[in-house]
C-alpha cells in the first residue's frame, strides 16, 4: 500500500518530537499531568507506577486509575505500596474523582483541605498511613460522601461538627487515631449511617450524644477504648439493625437497659471494663443471633439470667470480674455452640450443671474464684474439645472424675484451692496434650500415678498441700518438659528418684 508521505512524516514527528524536546514531553492531558506531578513528589520506590507514562494521551490505562466513558479520572486506588509522600494537594484538575483509596501507602503530613474541591467524591479511604494534623472540616462540604475511612493514622483534634452535613454518609471509620473532644451531636442527622467506628482514640471523650440513637440504620457502633461516658439509654432499643456494639474499656456507667433486647439483630455485645451496674437484663435472652457477650470487668450484680440459654448461637460468654451471685443456669446446657465460658471472679454458687455435657464445642471453662460447690460432674468427659479447665478457688468436693481422660485436647487443668478428695485418676496419663496440671490445696490422697510420665509436654505439675502418699515414681522423668514441680506438704516418702 502506497504511503502518503505527509501522514508518514506527521506520524514520525508525533512519535519522535516528544522524545527530543522535553518541553512537549507532557503529551498527557491535565489530569495526567496532575497525577504525574504528585508522582514526582513521592519519595518511595515508584516501580508500581512505572506505567504512568507522560506520553500517553490520558492516564486512563495507568495503574491504580479508572476513568469514566469521557476519559475523566474517577478513581485513584493505590493500596499497600510504599509511596512515602503526602495526599495529593493539587486536585483542581481531578474534580471528576468519585473514589480516592490510598490506604497502607506510607503517606505522611495532613489531609489537605483542598480535598474539598472533589465535589463528586463518594468514597475516601486514607487509612493505615501516618497522616497527622486535624480532620479538615472542609471534608464536610463533600455532600456525596458515603464512606470515609481515616482509621489507623495519627490524626488529632476533634471530629468536625459539620460532619452532620454529610447526610449520604454510610460509613464513618476514624478509629486508631489521637482524636480528642466529643462526638458531635450532629451525628444524629446522619440517617443513612450504618457504621460508626471511632474506637481506639484514647482521648475521645464526653457523654455519648443521645442523638446517636437516632441513627436507626446503624449496624456497627464502635467506641471501644475511648473515654466516652454516660449511660446506655433505653433508646438503644431503637437500633433495630444493630449487629455489633463495642464500647469496652470506656467510662460507661449506669445499667444495661432492658431495651437492648429489642435490638433483634445483635450479634456482638462488647461492654467489658466499664462501670456498669445493675444486673444482666433477662431480655438479652431474646437475642437469637447473639454470638459474643462480653461484660467482664464491670460492677454487675444479681444472677446470670437463665434466659441466656435461649441464645442458641452464643459462642463466647465472658461475665467474669463482676459481683454476680446465684447459680450457673441449667439452661446453658442448650448452648450447643458455646466455645468459651468464663465466669471467674464473681460470687457464683450452686453446682456445675451436668447439662454442660451438651456444650460439645466448649474449649475453655473458667469458673475460678467463686463459691461453686458440689462435685465436678463426670459429664466433663463429654467435652472432648476442652483445652482449658479453670475451677480453682471454689468449694468443690469429691474426686477428679476419671472421665477427664476423654478430654484429649486438655492443656490446662487448674483445680487448686478446693476440697477435692480421692486419688488423682491414673488415666490422666491419657490427656497427652496436658501442659499444666494444678491441684494444690485440696484433700487428694493416694499415690502420684506412674502414668503421669506419659505426659511429655507437661510443664507445670503442682500437687502441694494435699495428702498424697508413696514414692515419686521414676516414670516422672517421662515428663521431659517439666519446669515446675510442687509436692510440698504431702505424705510423700522415699528419696526423689535420681536420673
Ligand atoms: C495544579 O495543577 C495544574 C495542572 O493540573 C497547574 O496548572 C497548576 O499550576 C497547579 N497548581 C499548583 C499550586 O501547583
Ligand atoms: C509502610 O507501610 C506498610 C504497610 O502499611 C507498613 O507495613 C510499613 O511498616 C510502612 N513502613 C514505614 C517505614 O512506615
Ligand atoms: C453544616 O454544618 C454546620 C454545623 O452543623 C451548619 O452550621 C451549617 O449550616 C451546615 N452547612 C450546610 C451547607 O448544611
Ligand atoms: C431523635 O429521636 C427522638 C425519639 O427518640 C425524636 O424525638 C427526635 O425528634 C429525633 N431527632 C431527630 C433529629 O431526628
Ligand atoms: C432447652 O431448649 C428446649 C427447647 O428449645 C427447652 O424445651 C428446654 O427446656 C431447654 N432446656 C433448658 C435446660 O433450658
Ligand atoms: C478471689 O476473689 C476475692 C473477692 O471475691 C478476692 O479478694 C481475692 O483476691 C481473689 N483471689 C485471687 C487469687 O485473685
Ligand atoms: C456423655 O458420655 C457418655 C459416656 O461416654 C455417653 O453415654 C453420653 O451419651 C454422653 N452424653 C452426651 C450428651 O453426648
Ligand atoms: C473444706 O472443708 C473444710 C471442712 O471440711 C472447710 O472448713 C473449708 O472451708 C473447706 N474449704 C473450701 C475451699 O471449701
Ligand atoms: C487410658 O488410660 C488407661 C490407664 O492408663 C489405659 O488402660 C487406657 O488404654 C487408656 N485409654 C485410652 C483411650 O488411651
Ligand atoms: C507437645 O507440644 C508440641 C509443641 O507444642 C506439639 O507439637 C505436640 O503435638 C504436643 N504433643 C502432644 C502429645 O500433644
Amino acid at each position: 500500500m502506497p504511503l502518503n508521505p505527509w501522514i508518514a512524516l506527521f506520524s514520525f514527528l508525533t512519535i519522535i518530537l516528544p522524545l527530543l524536546n522535553p518541553f512537549v514531553a507532557f503529551a498527557v492531558n491535565p489530569q495526567g499531568e496532575a497525577l504525574l506531578s504528585w508522582k514526582q513528589s513521592l519519595n518511595g520506590p515508584t516501580e508500581a507506577l512505572s506505567n504512568w507514562n507522560p506520553t500517553d494521551e490520558t492516564p486512563c490505562g495507568w495503574f491504580g486509575i479508572t476513568c469514566n466513558i469521557n476519559k475523566e479520572v474517577v478513581e485513584l486506588e493505590l493500596t499497600y505500596l510504599d509511596l512515602y509522600g503526602t495526599v495529593p494537594t493539587n486536585l483542581t484538575s481531578l474534580v471528576s474523582l468519585t473514589k480516592v483509596a490510598l490506604y497502607g501507602t506510607n503517606l505522611t503530613g495532613p489531609i489537605p483541605k483542598q480535598i474539598a474541591t472533589l465535589h463528586e467524591l463518594n468514597y475516601l479511604d486514607l487509612s493505615f498511613n501516618a497522616l497527622t494534623g486535624e480532620i479538615p472540616s472542609e471534608i464536610c462540604n463533600l455532600l456525596k460522601l458515603q464512606e470515609i475511612y481515616l482509621n489507623s493514622n495519627q490524626l488529632e483534634g476533634s471530629i468536625p461538627v459539620q460532619i452532620g452535613n454529610l447526610t449520604s454518609l454510610k460509613v464513618l471509620c476514624l478509629d486508631e487515631n489521637q482524636l480528642n473532644g466529643e462526638i458531635p451531636n450532629t451525628i444524629g442527622n446522619l440517617k443513612n449511617l450504618q457504621e460508626i467506628i471511632t474506637g481506639r482514640n484514647k482521648n475521645l471523650g464526653g457523654i455519648i450524644p443521645r442523638e446517636i440513637w437516632n441513627c436507626t440504620e446503624l449496624t456497627v457502633l464502635d467506641l471501644d477504648q475511648t473515654r466516652v461516658s454516660g449511660f446506655l439509654p433505653p433508646s438503644v432499643g431503637l437500633l433495630k439493625k444493630l449487629e455489633t456494639i463495642v464500647i469496652s474499656a470506656a467510662l460507661l456507667s449506669g445499667q444495661i437497659p432492658p431495651e437492648i433486647g429489642d435490638c433483634s439483630t445483635l450479634q456482638n455485645i462488647y461492654l467489658s471494663q466499664n462501670s456498669l451496674t445493675g444486673s444482666i437484663p433477662k431480655s438479652i435472652g431474646n437475642l437469637k443471633n447473639l454470638r459474643n457477650l462480653y461484660l467482664w470487668g464491670n460492677s454487675l450484680v444479681g444472677t446470670i439470667p437463665s434466659e441466656l440459654g435461649n441464645c442458641k448461637k452464643l459462642t463466647l460468654l465472658d461475665v467474669s470480674w463482676n459481683s454476680l451471685t446465684g447459680n450457673i443456669p441449667q439452661s446453658f446446657g442448650n448452648l450447643s455452640a458455646l466455645q468459651k465460658l468464663t465466669l471467674q471472679m464473681n460470687q457464683i454458687s450452686g453446682k456445675i450443671p451436668a447439662e454442660f455435657e451438651n456444650c460439645k464445642e466448649l474449649t475453655q471453662i473458667d469458673l475460678s474464684n467463686n463459691s461453686i460447690a458440689g462435685t465436678i460432674p463426670s459429664e466433663i468427659g463429654n467435652l472432648t474439645k476442652l483445652q482449658q479447665l479453670f475451677l480453682w478457688e471454689n468449694k468443690l468436693v469429691g474426686p477428679i472424675p476419671s472421665s477427664i481422660s476423654k478430654c484429649q485436647n486438655l492443656q490446662i487443668v487448674s483445680l487448686s484451692y478446693n476440697n477435692l478428695s480421692g486419688e488423682i485418676p491414673e488415666n490422666i496419663g491419657n490427656c497427652s496434650s496436658l501442659i499444666w496440671f494444678e491441684v494444690g490445696d485440696n484433700k487428694l490422697t493416694g499415690p502420684i500415678p506412674r502414668e503421669i510420665g506419659n505426659l511429655e509436654n507437661l510443664s507445670i505439675l503442682s500437687l502441694g498441700l494435699n495428702r498424697i502418699s508413696g514414692n515419686v515414681p521414676d516414670e516422672i522423668f517421662g515428663c521431659r518438659n517439666l519446669e515446675y514441680l510442687n509436692l510440698h506438704s504431702n505424705l510423700i516418702t522415699g528419696n526423689f528418684p535420681v536420673f
